[in-house]
């Protein structure tokens, strides 16, 4: 018998969603499942998975949870997450409610830069504690894998002042953190209506501090990548300067992604491809051209409909036409105090199988597999596979399109994170 420290069986379903690449196409429309299946815990890593009879009386583990009634899927990877930050919100929600729109707040000084001053205001510490207490649900949720931008500081101490902040939450918290920095997130109040100085001195003042810093991180050491992010957007940063954030980050090792075609379409989808930008995110309005265009290419497409649930949106990306073209398709949350204040990636596939006609299956693979390659970890985590992380999830019923079926709740059970079961 092979030893192991945890062995899961007798799960009605064993969602695996492995695959050696994003998944497209049909292939999302799958997540092969073996029906009664086990899995087999050591040091950390996934050492077998597969039909519970085949696995029997194979493994002699320190604890072996019987999951009758159960089914496992792969941790959920939030791979678009604005999970630090000070304050909240809560009245521009308000506002909104009343009719003011999102991008009407952002032109009065509202919005992001309101955000902004509460997370300069207040002490790294803080800042620790109010995100970790986001990751404690989101982990809860079925988040094992977050993605955490910068964006809310958008000088040099206060950038640096949140990647700090994103690697404290990296130390101290069971979920694994990839981080962003969008230094081109808003144009601060200093730079008021000049976001093309703001633009040369995020490339030329905070960008070289931050690579220094990635440089010498806990993240490049375990060549975990770091990412360099724009708001791509009326009343944030046009073409051109996008291009030349993005252009400066990646010359610095950064890899590059993008929020564009949120509520206009600036042609920033074509720019992001043409840079070979690990994703292009929220999508809103991209036009058949930009989806053909999308589809034909390996960068992601992560769609954010909690953004547009919040927002009180009729209309949400065309999700089921970039699957039917053939894009690589993931979802995430977009956690942050005014467009999404969501930690639930469930509720987000809820919102995507319902608005958007993604199958549960797809949202699956949306929210695993794909989600994992859209942030450079689809090769450790994102799927029950031999060798990857032991990042799985006992989830409460024995059918995994429960999910999104019995929504608003949580469907999770027990999260088990590097092979350590945490809600036992
Ligand atoms: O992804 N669109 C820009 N950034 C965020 C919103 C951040 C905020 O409102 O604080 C987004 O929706
Ligand atoms: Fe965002």
């Amino acid at each position: 018998m092979t030893p192991a420290d945890l062995y899961l069986h007798n799960a009605e379903q064993v969602v695996t969603c492995a695959s050696g690449a994003p998944r497209r196409g049909q292939d999302m429309a799958s997540v092969q499942e073996f029906e009664h299946g086990s899995v087999a815990v050591r040091d950390g890593r996934i050492v077998a998975v597969g039909p519970s009879h085949a696995l029997e009386g194979k493994f002699k583990a320190d604890r072996t949870i019987d999951c009758r009634g159960r089914s496992l899927c792969p941790g959920f990877v939030d791979a678009h997450t604005h999970t630090v930050f000070g304050g909240d919100r809560a009245a521009e929600f308000e506002m909104r409610i009343r009719g003011a729109s999102y991008l009407e707040i952002m032109a009065e000084g509202g919005g992001i830069v309101n955000t902004v001053k509460h997370t300069r205001a207040v002490s790294e510490d803080e800042l620790v504690t109010s995100a970790a207490g986001r990751l404690d649900e989101m982990l809860a949720l079925g988040a094992t894998t977050v993605e955490i931008k910068t964006g809310y500081g958008l000088n040099v101490d206060d950038e640096l002042k949140m990647l700090r902040v994103i690697d404290a939450l990296d130390r101290v918290h069971p979920c694994d953190i990839v981080p962003t920095f969008l230094g081109a997130h808003a144009v601060p109040p200093e730079f008021e209506g000049d976001a093309e100085a703001y633009t040369r001195s995020v490339i030329g003042e905070i960008l070289p501090e931050v690579t220094d810093w990635y440089g010498s991180s806990r993240f490049a050491d375990r060549g975990v990548p770091m990412f360099i992010d724009v708001f791509c957007e009326d009343h944030a940063f046009d073409l051109d300067q996008s291009r030349r954030v993005l252009e400066a980050g990646i010359a610095s090792g950064l890899r590059a992604k993008m929020h564009v075609d949120q509520f206009n379409d600036s042609g920033g989808v074509a720019m992001a491809l043409e840079l070979g930008a690990s994703s292009v995110d929220h999508l809103d309005v991209t036009d058949r051209e930009g989806i053909e265009m999308i589809a034909g290419s390996d960068t992601a497409a992560v769609l954010l409909p909690a953004v547009n649930f919040n927002l009180g949106m009729a209309e949400f990306a065309d999700g089921r036409a970039m699957m039917d073209a053939g894009a690589v398709v993931a979802l995430a949350t977009d956690l942050n105090p005014g467009s999404a204040p969501c930690p639930s990636m469930p509720a987000v596939m809820a919102i995507a199988c319902r608005y958007q006609r993604f199958t549960p299956a797809e949202a699956l693979n949306a929210s695993t597999i794909n989600a994992a390659f859209a942030i450079g970890q689809g090769d450790v985590t994102g799927s029950i596979e031999v060798g990857k992380r032991a990042d799985i999830l006992i989830l409460k019923e024995g059918d995994y399109r429960h999910i999104p079926y019995f929504f608003g709740g949580n469907p999770v059970l027990t999260v088990i994170k590097n092979g350590q079961v945490l809600n036992p």
